[in-house]
């Protein structure tokens, strides 16, 4: 069976950094893959801008290839492919000094479409490329702005961010982007906890123990110098992806699936996270940078080698998150994230209570507590493990197995990129899977203070070997609580 595709109105998608990284591994296959859909009307325009001179033509060129290099052979059909080409077009502008936006303007033209500026440039030049849109006349009722992370390195940046886009563009036209929430999976987390009866009566501190989120990478630094190091794992993967993917395990069921019905409840879920302050970092947070090791079956260098320098930046964080409210109290939430891990996986575990008694004797064997497992990436899918009885005959022993749902074996369907689902949400106007302006800043409330405590303490980062599970003190950080990570493979 195949979903409905539905066609969204015609509109201009203008992208800011039209010639970079993001446009040609993301937005473009992203925008073509919807072409290939059905899902654009004429005369749908994508309208690349950077500073570099270029034609049309070779806009187009840069296009083609970053398809070919980007889509599946098997995905790129000739027809559609031309198709969408010519609805791409080029125009040289400058976001910091503002030449070349009356060629934007020129180029758009009166139209009453909506337009989508998709800015895949650098955060400080959110501002002033929002400022020369502004001179220009180009932002209309029907525009969209879309940013990319990071908001801020801290509160007080992230706030200065908002204020420059907020002075030209209302918080319903700003689409902050998180990528993991245009993920399958972690949509289907809320599918699976809103359109089934099974878990929500169970779904608190009565009958669940507690929560791990994990999320692994193989990869190392990549071609990340300039921001990675000035980041590290905290800023770059806890304040947004991780915090998130918490947001949609703990919020309370919002009254629809509304964006600010959902974003309120993701809201009140960050506003309850228990602040860690300088005395609690030590044993709630571990730091871990990656030494020499192997990954994917090859030797790979460290991260202070990689990066030929000396640093403190932290590639592994773990940490042990609370809740204060009545449905989390006394849950903790073991969050990890790291590169150069053992292996690529994204997934959280709820791990439920034991049963209060058991009736079967020793020969039984142990008894294990119930775990879900949501599998966000690879291999997606959603494991419900359960004590069954192991069949033959000899008695009474149990077993745990899995109720295992394979999203690749119950689905035909290609499982479309983050940014697909995102692109096009931003044309329909749906915030839902986008940040408002207080989540990003009551993330940023409760990183700021593990930061300065890591200042204050002078937490090193522990050294690990690539290719491991990160410092023996993030095993330490569960196993003290006589709990233990969830094995991923
Ligand atoms: C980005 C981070 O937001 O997410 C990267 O900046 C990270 O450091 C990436 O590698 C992971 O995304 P995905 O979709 O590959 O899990």
């Amino acid at each position: 069976m195949t979903s409905q595709i539905i066609p969204v109105e015609p509109f201009d998608f203008i992208a800011f950094g039209g010639t970079g990284d993001l446009a040609e591994r993301k937005l473009l296959p992203a925008l073509y893959q919807r072409q290939r859909a059905g899902q654009f009307l004429e005369p749908t325009r994508i309208i690349g801008t950077s500073r570099a001179k270029m034609s049309h033509k070779e806009y187009r060129e840069f296009a083609r290839k970053a398809i070919s290099d980007h889509v599946k052979a098997a995905e790129i059909e000739p027809e559609q492919l031309e198709t969408f080409l010519a609805r791409l077009h080029y125009v040289a502008a400058d976001g910091k000094s503002g030449d070349g936006f009356d060629a934007i303007k020129k180029q758009v033209g009166e139209s009453d479409r909506i337009r989508v500026f998709y800015m895949a440039v650098a955060p400080a030049l959110f501002g002033d490329i929002a400022k020369h849109l502004k001179g220009n006349d180009l932002i209309s009722q029907k525009s969209r702005i879309v940013v990319e992370k990071p908001i801020g390195r801290d509160l007080a940046s992230a706030e200065a961010l908002n204020d420059q886009i907020g002075s030209y563009f209302d918080e319903h036209q700003i689409f902050r982007i998180d990528h993991y929430l245009g993920k399958e999976t972690v949509q289907n987390l809320m599918a699976l906890r809103f359109a089934n009866m099974l878990y929500e009566p169970l779904w608190n501190s009565a009958h669940i123990d507690h929560v791990q989120i994990t999320v692994a990478e193989t990869v190392g630094l990549e071609d990340r110098i300039g921001y990675y190091d000035r980041a590290g794992a905290l800023r770059d993967m806890a304040q947004n992806h991780i915090l998130q993917l918490l947001c949609l395990v703990a919020m309370e069921v919002p009254s629809t699936m509304d964006a600010d019905a959902v974003r309120d409840e993701k809201l009140k879920v960050l506003r309850s996270l228990k602040r860690i302050n300088g005395q609690e970092a030590p044993k709630m947070t571990v730091r871990g940078q990656y030494r020499a090791g192997a990954s994917a079956g090859g030797a790979v260098k460290g991260y202070q080698e990689e990066l030929g320098s000396q640093s403190s930046t932290e590639t592994f964080v773990a940490i042990k998150a609370e809740i204060e409210n009545w449905r989390w109290a006394g849950v903790p939430f073991y969050l990890r994230t790291g590169k150069r891990l053992a292996t690529r996986v994204s997934e959280i575990v709820i791990e439920f209570k034991h049963i209060p008694h058991s009736i079967f004797g020793e020969g039984a064997g142990r008894i294990l507590a119930n775990q879900l497992v949501i599998r966000l990436q690879p291999d997606e899918g959603v494991k419900q493990w359960i004590m069954i009885k192991d069949p033959g005959p000899g008695g009474m022993r149990l077993r745990n197995i899995a109720l295992d749902m394979s999203f690749a074996q119950s689905f035909q369907e290609r499982n479309p990129d983050a940014y697909e689902r995102l692109v096009m949400d931003v044309v329909r106007g749906n915030q839902t899977l986008f940040m408002r302006r207080d989540e990003v800043e009551a993330a940023w409330k409760w990183i700021d203070p593990i930061q300065g405590a890591w200042v204050e303490n002078l937490q090193e980062a522990q050294g690990y070997t690539a290719g491991t599970w990160g410092p023996s003190s993030a095993i330490a950080l569960i196993e003290r609580d006589g709990r233990t990570w969830h094995e991923s493979t």
